[in-house]
């Protein structure tokens, strides 16, 4: 089952926050071996956030939280749940969830991080939608925020050039008369494939020593070809099959909003679909992969823009270590 069968959910503010500093192909190339063009050619990107010193996940988790309540006109003490899904949080714990609710002031609120890739996004907003659909909350924070940049190896032109910092947060409220709501939800993984997107020391099974230091295993290692290849070989099957399962066809769908990992893996997968490239929103050039945020970076930018028109859908998908992936569907 696909399909939200409870109260309905909208969304009811965005926010992103993002770091000032841009860091071009151009920067990149006087630091490892690469070129603008071969970066623009392969991934679509031109240049990409990167946090300073002194900023750090929580950071622009709360900026952007601050923006979206901003937006939604709500205070924090409306809160009954924030969800920060991320992939660089400041530490393994406290989480960033509640690092975040105690700046806030989100004195109701419980708070949790969700770490599941890139995907990360899909899954944070599908278990918020589910809280509020059942009843057990009526107001969710769901922030997206990473500072990838700190574990990225940047003596490795193979996943370098490809990441960027931000956030990105949505405001869940229960859905009034002439508000959206989010129509379905569909989660996967393969966890078979689990080598192609690592960082392998630092916890328990490599725990940090002078050795994982050495090798460098407290970096993100990528398997690049396999992960191009596992998105054009599942996602495109997956995003039919989850339309179908939601009672719709690919026609029905007005916007997709694809994670933000590669130009050439979203062209491929719309042109696969038959996908007119006019609805597929594409921010990469300037904020590469922000990971767990490049969705709701995006739809901020999107809605900013006016872009949605009442009664569109909008399809939200995404895939990452894991591997995860799934899709959320919702109607303005
Ligand atoms: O959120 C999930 C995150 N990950 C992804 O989505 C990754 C998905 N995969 C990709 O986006 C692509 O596989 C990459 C962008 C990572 C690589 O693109 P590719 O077209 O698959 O290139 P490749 O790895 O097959 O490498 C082609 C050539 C190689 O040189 P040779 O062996 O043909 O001489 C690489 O050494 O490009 C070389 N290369 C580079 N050259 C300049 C690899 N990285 C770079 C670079 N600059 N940064």
């Amino acid at each position: 089952m696909t399909l939200f069968q409870g109260i309905p959910v909208c969304i009811k503010g965005t926010g992103i926050a993002l770091p000032e500093r841009i860091m071009t192909n151009d920067d990149l190339s006087r630091m490892v071996e690469t070129n603008d063009q071969w970066i623009r050619e392969r991934t679509g990107i031109a240049e990409r956030r990167i946090a300073s010193p002194d900023e750090r996940t929580s950071v622009f988790a709360e900026r952007a939280a601050r923006s979206a309540l901003h937006d939604a006109g709500m205070t924090p003490d409306d809160v009954d749940m924030i969800i920060v899904a991320t992939n660089s949080p400041d530490m393994l714990f406290p989480g960033v969830a509640p690092t975040i609710q105690g700046a806030l002031g989100a004195t109701r609120a419980g708070a949790f991080d969700l770490q599941s890739g890139c995907t990360g996004g899909v899954y944070a907003l599908t278990v918020g939608v589910s809280g509020i659909s059942c009843g057990l909350w009526e107001n969710v924070l769901v922030v997206g925020s990473e500072t990838i940049s700190r574990l990225v190896d940047w003596t490795d032109r193979n996943t370098c050039v490809l990441f960027g910092d931000g956030a990105g947060a949505v405001v869940l409220s229960r859905s009034r008369v002439g508000d959206g709501r989010f129509l379905s939800a569909e989660l996967r993984s393969d966890g078979t494939k689990s080598d192609y997107l690592t960082l392998p020391a630092g916890l328990a099974l490599h725990p940090a020593s002078h050795e994982t230091v050495d090798k460098r295993m407290h970096y993100v290692t990528m398997k690049g070809n396999d992960v191009f290849k596992f998105v054009n070989r599942v996602i495109p099957v997956f995003l039919e099959e989850y339309c179908e399962s939601s009672g719709l066809v690919l026609d029905d769908i007005d916007w997709w909003f694809f994670h933000q990992a590669n130009r050439r893996i979203i062209e491929r997968t719309a042109a696969r679909l038959g996908i007119p490239i006019e609805k597929v929103v594409i921010n990469i050039e300037h904020y590469g992969n922000t990971s767990a945020a490049s969705l709701f970076i995006a739809l901020n930018e999107f809605l900013e823009e006016k872009r949605l028109q009442k009664a569109q859908k909008v399809l939200f998908t995404a895939f990452g270590a894991g591997m995860t992936y799934g899709g959320i569907i919702y109607e303005a």
